[in-house]
């Protein structure tokens, strides 16, 4: 074999078409992370969201600005000209832009044309992030964006990254809330070959979509097992829930615990991922990340090896993610098709959220 009849290969094709993927267009009423707020200093910062380019800054008072990165004289990107003033000076002409977008200096005039000027983006800074809403600024609600309280409070230790993805988004969001890979692509690193076996639980609700797997009793890779102290085979307890929570945040929750020790009398240990991505272009996306652990708080030393050590595995995820877009690229459309099996549930609804949400976005 074997390839199936031409009859299941239509099948799946039409099934497929039901999916969010790399042809959908972005949603873009929602919040996405724009940046770290440590990369938005005094000084433009260039970055292409959702298939537009912006420029970022912060004024002198602190506040992140974002605005289209086009002077609307000849088009040249306003991130090549001069940061003056908390305003922007085109570097071709020398038009100058406040930070609410407008033109308010044409050199080789005394007069400046009115109601000329770019476009400006709503953002919001919240903990080490800067999140950013590029649709319909009347809906930019901020009860939309999901709490993450955790990357804020003292009790978590912290550390964040960022990856440069050559995949579409979509597929990111799938690969968060399919752990069965771990086991796989991840079998150096943070997977173990009882995990992708592990009996499992999903939450499916319009918008939320979580995956929950109890690997009990397991053996913690290193990442786990030395900063816990759970080094001994089949001595821990691996609690996972993988929660789809946003377009632009999906979040892993882990405890871990000896599972020989009585209930009420065994240490927990948690940690928390908040997997951030963006789209840049249909094919390309800025992965942002930030762990935490409620566990040695003040430990630089734990920091440093959780952090080393977690992302050799998202680059696994990285670097797989790109050879699966290399052959969807190079796939003719009549030769691809794909099959789910059960455990891809979650991730098929959520892919049928993202194209539902789209859809209706269009049509309003
Ligand atoms: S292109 Fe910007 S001032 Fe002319
Ligand atoms: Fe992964």
């Amino acid at each position: 074999m074997t390839r199936p009849s031409q009859t299941v290969i239509t099948a799946a094709q039409n099934a497929s078409l039901r999916l969010a993927d790399r042809q959908t267009p972005f949603v873009m009423n929602d919040w996405y992370v724009a940046a770290f707020g440590e990369e938005i200093q005094n000084q433009l910062l260039a970055r292409t969201l959702l298939g537009r380019r912006l420029v970022f800054y912060r004024t002198t008072e602190g506040r992140v600005v974002a605005l289209e990165d086009r002077c609307p004289h000849r088009s040249m990107p306003l991130s090549a000209g001069m940061l003056e003033h908390d305003t922007i000076v085109c570097g071709y002409h020398g038009f100058r832009f406040n930070t609410e977008g407008d033109c308010i200096e044409v050199p080789s005039q005394a007069n400046c044309p009115k109601n000329v000027g770019i476009k400006t983006y709503r953002t919001h800074e919240r903990g080490p992030v800067v999140w950013i809403w590029m649709g319909d600024a009347e809906q930019a609600d901020l009860s939309k964006l999901p709490a993450q309280d955790w990357m804020e409070e003292a009790d978590w230790a912290c550390s964040q990254g960022y990856l440069s993805l050559k995949a579409n988004y979509v597929r990111l969001h799938e690969n968060l809330l399919d752990l069965t890979h771990l086991s796989y692509l991840h079998a150096k690193s943070f997977g173990t070959p009882d995990y992708a076996k592990a009996a499992f639980e999903t939450e499916i609700s319009d918008g939320q979509f979580a995956l929950l797997r109890n690997v009990v009793p397991t053996t913690l890779p290193p990442v786990w097992g030395i900063p816990t102290g759970l080094t001994g085979q089949g001595q821990a307890a691996r609690i996972v829930r993988s929660e789809f929570r946003s377009l632009g945040l999906h979040e892993v929750s882990v405890t871990f615990y000896d599972c020989h020790l009585p209930e009420g009398g065994r240490p927990q240990f948690r940690i928390r991922t908040a997997h951030m991505p963006t789209p840049e272009t249909a094919t390309t996306t800025h992965y942002f990340l930030v762990h935490g652990r409620d566990f040695a708080q003040d430990d630089p030393a734990t920091t440093r090896f959780m952090h080393d050590q977690l992302f050799v595995a998202f680059q696994e995820d990285v670097d797989g993610l790109a050879l699966q877009e290399q052959v969807l690229a190079n796939t003719p459309a009549e030769d691809l098709y794909e099959f789910s099996v059960a455990a891809d549930a979650p991730a098929v609804a959520m892919r049928r959220y993202v194209l539902d949400r789209q859809q209706k976005e269009a049509k309003a």
